[in-house]
Formats: structure tokens, C-alpha cells, sequence
């Protein structure tokens, strides 16, 4: 039985939400003296954070380049990045195997392939941790039934982020373990909310289109109140353009004047604890949604796509209100919903009290437990490195 680290592999290094809900788990489980190490096929901000909580975080070189490999991509772009995945699992795998690792952790669906190989290669267990929901609407749906089933083949285990993740599996009656991300819980926020017409409004979330910004801006036109909004998060997969198409769109219906975008920000915590009212309007089933936690945390109102994670997370008109984002009606129900909101304080200061007792339950130390559940992990003894070659 191998006794070294769990290795968790990620194929991007990008401070996208899969990628920080990782960091904070493994950070979590390293510091509850946990053998953890992380690899990632490219260099990036995540590993410097691991690094610097003094996590072994290396980058396996390869030419390896996962932004040739998307959705709805060429095939022939796709088999080359197939090909090049392949040979970085051998590499892993090798990697492994000198580290005398106890499991490899997929942490996406390229991640998945890659693990695959090296897992076999290493003879040891291979669990895929699962951050989005593998759907049609999502992947398309050839891709979606071959990632189903190359899950359903090669992962001896699961972590999904959330109950909506989990159903969208085929498990083949193999162990699934619910574990939501937690999240670092935020000093207590103490503030009152502000009166209808100085309302402010902050929406966290990377730019890019199933995130569904533009439903926000386009019921900010509709609403019968001014409020100010602040959007919170950069591109990071090439959707500059639907950034560029957001600016064009708060300016064609004339609400340039309220709504501000800051860009990527690595602790957007201060500017939820500024906001009154947080909303998240995916078009698409969201996951888990951490940035919910986050301003429910922060003493925010939150308003949220009815869907997926977000209702697991809200009891709709208790800590949050649900509103559902998908389709032609959205704007104009979003709209409704932000009106009677913003017009009753009473309710706002209500949902934003019953919000933070609920992201209590969202700590990194409970993350941390349920994924020790699943996970084969060892302690940590001295300071191995994960291998040499890497
Ligand atoms: C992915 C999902 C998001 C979830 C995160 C953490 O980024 O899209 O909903 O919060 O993973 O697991």
C-alpha cells in the first residue's frame, strides 16, 4: 500500500472558481498535517497561493496547452490535444509512482484523461473531484457522454460540489461524496442597509456568458430604482469579447452611468461587504456558485438563479431570494424581484441576518472533514518532495 500523498491534478492554474475551491481544501488538509500535493499543467496564481501556504505545488512541463483543447473546437485541434494529454499522464504517472502517491484526484475533465493514464500507470486509485455538471447544455452532448463515461470507467470514487453535480453522473453504484466548498469565512460585517434610492449592488463572477451579466444589466434597465452595481471578476478562457459586449450593452441601454466593472480582484470580500444587495443570475445550472457564500457571509441580500447549487445553498425567502434566470422572461422577472427587494429594507436586513448564520455551514474546516471521508490520506512525514522530473 502506497503511503505517500494524494496528488491532486488540475489542468489550469488560473483563479477560476474550481481552481480556488481546490486551493482552499488542499490548503485546509495541509494544515490539518494531511500529505497533499498538487500538479497543474500550467504555470499560474493558484500555485503561487499553494506555495506560499507552503504546499508542494509543482508545474509537470509538457507542450501540453490546454486552450487548444475546447469545447466545439476543431477535431483535429482535439486529437493532437488528446495525444499531448496522453503523453502528460505518463508523466504524471511516472511522477507518482516515484512519490510512492496513495491517489490521483482529477480536479476537471481534462484532468480526468490525463489522470486516467497516470493512474494506470502508477497503479493506484484514480478519484474524479467533480466542479461542473456534466450536461448537455454544458458540454454538448457527444462530449457529455464520453466524459460520462470515462468517469463511469476509470474513477474508482467521486466528489461532486454539490447534490446537483452528483445527479448529473453515472456512478455505476461506485462511492459519491457530496462535499461543498467551503469558503474563508469573513470578519462579521457590521452595516446597515442602505435606504431604496442609494442602494448598491454587487455581482461576483468571471465575465463570460452563462454567468449571465448581461440579464443583470438588462434588468437594471427595466427596474423602477436607480442602484449602483459593481461587477466583480475578469476573462479567463478567451471570453474577452463577451467582457467587450457587456460594456456595449450597459451603454446601449443607458445604464453606463451606474455600473462599474473592477476586473479580476483577488479578495473581492470587501467589496460584498460594501454591497447591499449581491446577485447571481447564471443562465445555466450553476454548480455549487462559492461567490453566494461569500456575500451571504458578507451581510449581503442575496438574490440567486434558481437552480442547481444555489438551491442548496437558499431557502428562497428566508436567507435569499431565488429567482429563476433562464430563458426569455429572465430579465424581467430578475427586474421584479430587485424591485420589492430594494423597496423593503426590512426584508433586506432580514435576508442579509438569516444569510450569514446559514454560511456558517460553509466553513473550509467542514470541506475539509468530508473530504478526508473519501480521500486515502496519510499524514505528512518531513518534507518529500513530490519527485524529481516535474
Ligand atoms: C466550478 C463551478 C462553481 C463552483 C466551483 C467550486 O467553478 O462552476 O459553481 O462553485 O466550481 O467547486
Amino acid at each position: 500500500m502506497p503511503t505517500g500523498p494524494v496528488i491532486f491534478l488540475t489542468h489550469t492554474a488560473a483563479e477560476s472558481g474550481a481552481e480556488l475551491a481546490l486551493t482552499r481544501m488542499v490548503t485546509g488538509l495541509h494544515r490539518d498535517g494531511a500529505d497533499v500535493a498538487v500538479l497543474a499543467t500550467q504555470e499560474g496564481p493558484i500555485l503561487d497561493r499553494l506555495r506560499a501556504e507552503g504546499v508542494r505545488a509543482e508545474h509537470v512541463c509538457t507542450d501540453f496547452d490546454s486552450s487548444r483543447v475546447v469545447i466545439g473546437g476543431s477535431l483535429l485541434r482535439l486529437a493532437a490535444g488528446v495525444r499531448s494529454m496522453i503523453a502528460t499522464g505518463l508523466t504524471i504517472g511516472a511522477t507518482a509512482r516515484s512519490a510512492d502517491a496513495s491517489a490521483i484526484v482529477a480536479e476537471s475533465t481534462k484532468a480526468l484523461l490525463m489522470g486516467t493514464v497516470a493512474s494506470r500507470r502508477a497503479r493506484i486509485p484514480l478519484i474524479w473531484h467533480m466542479h461542473d455538471r456534466v450536461t448537455n447544455e454544458f458540454f454538448g452532448p457527444m462530449l457529455a457522454l464520453v466524459i460520462r463515461t470515462l468517469g463511469a470507467v476509470v474513477a474508482r470514487a467521486y466528489i461532486a460540489n454539490s447534490a446537483a453535480t452528483a445527479e448529473t453522473l453515472w456512478t455505476r453504484g461506485k462511492p459519491v461524496a457530496i462535499v461543498y466548498p467551503g469558503i474563508r469565512l469573513p470578519d462579521p460585517v457590521d452595516r446597515l442597509q442602505r435606504r431604496p434610492a442609494d442602494v448598491r449592488i454587487c455581482m461576483v463572477g468571471r465575465l463570460t456568458d452563462w454567468k449571465g451579466q448581461d440579464t443583470l444589466l438588462e434588468a437594471l434597465a427595466r427596474s423602477r430604482h436607480r442602484p449602483h452595481v459593481t461587477f466583480v471578476g475578469g476573462t479567463h478562457f478567451g471570453e474577452e469579447s463577451y467582457a467587450d459586449a457587456l460594456a456595449e450593452t450597459a451603454a446601449r441601454l443607458g445604464v453606463a452611468d451606474r455600473v462599474e466593472f473592477t476586473g479580476h480582484i483577488d479578495d473581492p470580500l470587501p467589496l460584498l461587504a460594501d454591497a447591499d444587495i449581491a446577485v447571481h443570475c447564471s443562465r445555466v445550472t450553476e454548480p455549487f456558485g462559492q461567490v453566494i457564500v461569500e456575500a451571504m457571509a458578507s451581510n449581503c441580500a442575496v438574490i440567486a438563479a434558481d437552480a442547481g447549487g444555489p438551491r442548496e445553498i437558499i431557502t428562497s425567502g428566508k436567507d435569499g431570494v431565488l429567482v429563476d434566470c433562464t430563458g426569455d422572461g429572465a430579465a424581467r422577472r430578475l427586474a421584479d424581484v430587485l424591485d420589492d427587494v430594494i423597496d423593503d429594507v426590512d426584508l433586506r436586513s432580514r435576508l442579509a441576518a438569516a444569510g450569514v448564520a446559514r454560511s456558517a455551514d460553509f466553513s473550509i474546516q467542514r470541506t475539509c472533514a468530508d473530504a478526508t471521508r473519501v480521500l486515502p490520506l496519510h499524514r505528512r512525514v518531513g518534507t518529500r518532495d513530490v519527485g524529481a522530473g516535474v
